[in-house]
């Protein structure tokens, strides 16, 4: 019994359930929900830098936020988050910040695992993953497999991503297939690009967070954001919480979007 009491004082300390983020889901249109949520988690080493603390305090602290919006994608029915954990570029950093990245993917994956699994939570990682050392590319199979019947949330986690070689991979396929003779130049489309892209047989994201008060898309999701609403916010990924996606989500309710063309009155 004092194992349960704890367990649910710990779990509710952990969802940040703030009596505002409460206040916020009430106004939530749940009918007017993305699908596609996806996010560029910035701001984890200047997070430390203002408390004094190592690069990778930052970073271990942006598994908490990470946590916080799983937990509350799953609760709203989003379908699919896609989050930005390394990029093509992260290996110009120390070798000692790309160690503890790797080493915190490896220790996440083993902690919360089975918790994701529980909740029905499909891991997809996303990006040229056969370069990745061989302990994070053995925790993300394990992963995979455990997971790749659950249908409540796609979590697809860019590791080791950039979206141009995600572009260049797709152009390699198709290209390889014209060069085979079984198609022609002309019949490459819009389809054909995006299923030969990580994220095939998904809608495109329509949201993209970016924390940290930058305004930049760095390198992610190059071609499925074409339509995608964006929205910044100043605070850091390792402050993130619920209040901020719900904030994110009422702000998006609001937009008309109109892919182009008009909205008919
Ligand atoms: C960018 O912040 C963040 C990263 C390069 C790593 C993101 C990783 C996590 C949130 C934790 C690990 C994730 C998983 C899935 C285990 P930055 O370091 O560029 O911050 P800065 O711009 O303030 O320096």
């Amino acid at each position: 019994m004092i194992k349960e009491i704890f367990d649910f004082l710990w779990r509710k300390k952990r969802s940040n359930q703030t009596p505002e983020a409460q206040e916020l889901l009430k106004v939530i249109d749940k009918q007017k929900l993305p699908r596609h949520i996806a996010i560029i988690m910035d701001g984890n080493g200047r997070w430390a830098q203002r408390r004094g603390m190592p690069r990778a305090s930052g970073h271990r602290a942006g598994i908490e936020s990470l946590r916080d919006v799983i937990k509350l994608c799953c609760e709203l029915n989003i379908d699919f988050l896609t989050v930005y954990a390394f990029s093509t570029e992260n290996w110009k950093r120390p070798q000692d910040e790309v160690n503890i990245l790797m080493g915190l993917l490896v220790e996440y994956i083993n902690k919360e695992i089975n918790e994701l699994h529980q909740n029905g939570v499909r891991i997809n990682p996303i990006g040229r993953l056969e370069e990745l050392p061989r302990l994070a590319l053995d925790a993300l199979i394990k992963a995979v497999e455990l997971t790749r019947d659950n249908k409540k949330l796609v979590l697809n986690v860019a590791l080791n991503y950039g979206g141009r070689t995600e572009i260049i991979d797709a152009i390699r396929a198709i290209a390889a297939n014209v060069e085979a003779g079984s198609l022609k130049a002309g019949q490459i489309d819009d389809r054909m690009v995006s299923e030969h892209l990580y994220t095939a047989n998904q809608p495109d994201p329509d949201l993209l967070i970016r924390p940290s008060a930058d305004f930049r898309i760095s390198n992610f999701l190059l071609w499925q954001l074409a339509y995608t609403e964006f929205w910044f916010t100043s605070t850091l990924w390792p402050d993130f919480r619920r209040i901020h996606l719900l904030q994110a989500l009422i702000d998006f309710q609001k937009r008309e979007r109109r892919f182009g063309g008009l909205i008919v009155r």
